[in-house]
């Protein structure tokens, strides 16, 4: 495993693509509601990531995938395919994944849950896998093991009566959108896969936990990952630099407050 420590250039450009992710996600989040089409809220995200960023969708055409963003609703534990026949409904979860790929050549990738109208069971299973990404990315230091933030997640997600999604995984990033190391989210780590976290890395945490079993399926389509048992799921997603003595969330919208890390 060759985990790329970022250069202060580097860093100064995956600051500005973490800040562009984000700005996608603020853009978007007031037009997302029960009536709009998946298909719809793609199309929006990718004008603006094109004509107000100068900046690339970096999953379309990234190994086929046809849209710029993804978006994941219920039992849809990630990559769904943005369709303008797809209607949100009101009671529905859905993530929406932005990664955008900067004139620079550098990825910022983040994604949120949203809860349309109401849904009491979704609005749960969507804090508690916010709070698994709050709580370990508050870990997140030089010296720490990627096992000691997966072991965080699991057991809060655990505690709460969900299961951890083991067939996708957060990554590192920089001009590549997935490089290495894997973070698995859940404790299962080979002792040569197990990172030990170094300042100037930068690499996604991006839990996907559901109300049922850990286990999923991909669609005929070839992307579109569900739910085995048919189950809800919920993932949250930041993209993180580990600095000196903690952490910088890259992808930090203005709705959050991090102060919890200061402390
Ligand atoms: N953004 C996703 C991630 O968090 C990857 C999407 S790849 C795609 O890693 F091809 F499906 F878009
Ligand atoms: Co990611
Ligand atoms: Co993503």
């Amino acid at each position: 495993m060759n985990i790329p420590i970022k250069t202060a250039d580097e860093i100064e450009k995956m600051r500005e693509a973490g800040r562009q992710a984000a700005s996608v996600l603020e853009m978007i989040a007031p037009h997302v509601a029960a009536g709009v089409t998946t298909g719809e809220i793609d199309r929006l995200c990718h004008e603006y990531i094109v004509n107000e960023l100068g900046s690339t969708p970096a999953p379309l055409n990234y190994h086929g995938f046809p849209n710029a963003t993804c978006t994941s609703i219920n039992h849809v534990v990630c990559h769904g395919i943005p369709d303008m026949g797809k209607k949100l409904k009101k009671g529905d979860i859905m993530n929406l994944d932005i990664t955008v790929k900067t004139a620079d050549g550098y990825h910022g990738d983040s994604s949120v849950m949203f809860v349309i109208g109401e849904s009491i069971q979704g609005g749960r299973l969507s804090r508690v896998t916010q709070e698994c990404l709050y709580k370990s990315i508050a870990e997140v230091r030089p010296g720490v093991r990627l096992s000691e933030l997966a072991r965080t997640i699991q057991q809060h997600a655990e505690r709460h009566g969900y299961s951890v999604v083991r067939d996708f995984c957060g990554h590192g990033i920089g001009a590549g959108f997935h490089e290495d190391p894997q973070f698995l989210h859940y404790d299962g780590y080979a002792p040569e896969a197990d990172a030990v976290l170094a300042e100037g890395m930068c690499f996604t945490i991006e839990p996907m936990l559901n109300a049922g079993d850990y286990r999923t399926k991909v669609l005929r389509d070839g992307w579109t990952a569900v739910t085995k048992d048919k189950s809800l799921s919920a993932q949250w997603e930041h993209t993180l630099l580990v600095t000196a003595n903690g952490v910088e969330v890259l992808t930090a919208r203005q709705d959050e407050d991090f102060s919890f890390l200061a402390a």
